[in-house]
């Protein structure tokens, strides 16, 4: 599976270092909410869902933590260790976080609101839509 990094740029001087990231501008679709998770406990696994709509981007601003990626047809494991790196989560993909480090802060960038209805938090139903969406299966 192909998976979207983004290198965020940071202005890095003698007093350490500062990441900016703009609406519009860096990002492929406009924020309309944040949220982060921290104080994760040692050895939980969270997210176990997928969205209709909703984008997002994942940055581990502080440790790391390992993000599980499943379109339906492939799966992929990516590493988030640097406050740079940004991981773009599109609609229709499963999504689980795990190994968070202790510390760890992940802080996502999401492009709607919360919405309880836009989550697919069965895993069966999912597969069934995201394969139901493709013509050639
Ligand atoms: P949850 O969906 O369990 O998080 P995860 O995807 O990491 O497993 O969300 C935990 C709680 O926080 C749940 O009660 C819903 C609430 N919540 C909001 O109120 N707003 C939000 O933007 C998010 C992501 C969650």
């Amino acid at each position: 599976m192909e998976v979207k990094l983004y290198d965020f740029p940071p202005h890095g001087d003698d007093r350490g270092q500062l990441i900016a990231i703009e609406a519009g501008k860096d990002l492929p679709f406009d924020v309309k909410r944040v949220y982060y998770i921290y104080d994760t406990l040692p050895g939980v696994r969270r997210g176990f869902h997928a969205h209709r709509n909703l984008q997002q981007i994942l940055i581990c601003v502080s440790g790391s933590c390992k993000i599980h990626l499943d379109n339906g047809f492939d799966t992929a494991e990516v590493l988030l260790d640097r406050p740079d790196l940004g991981l773009y989560i599109s609609n229709d993909m499963w999504r689980e976080m795990y190994d968070f480090s202790e510390g760890a802060v992940l802080l996502v960038l999401a492009s709607q609101h919360y919405d309880e209805a836009d989550y697919i938090r069965n895993y069966d139903a999912f597969i069934e839509m995201v394969r139901g969406k493709d013509e050639t299966v």
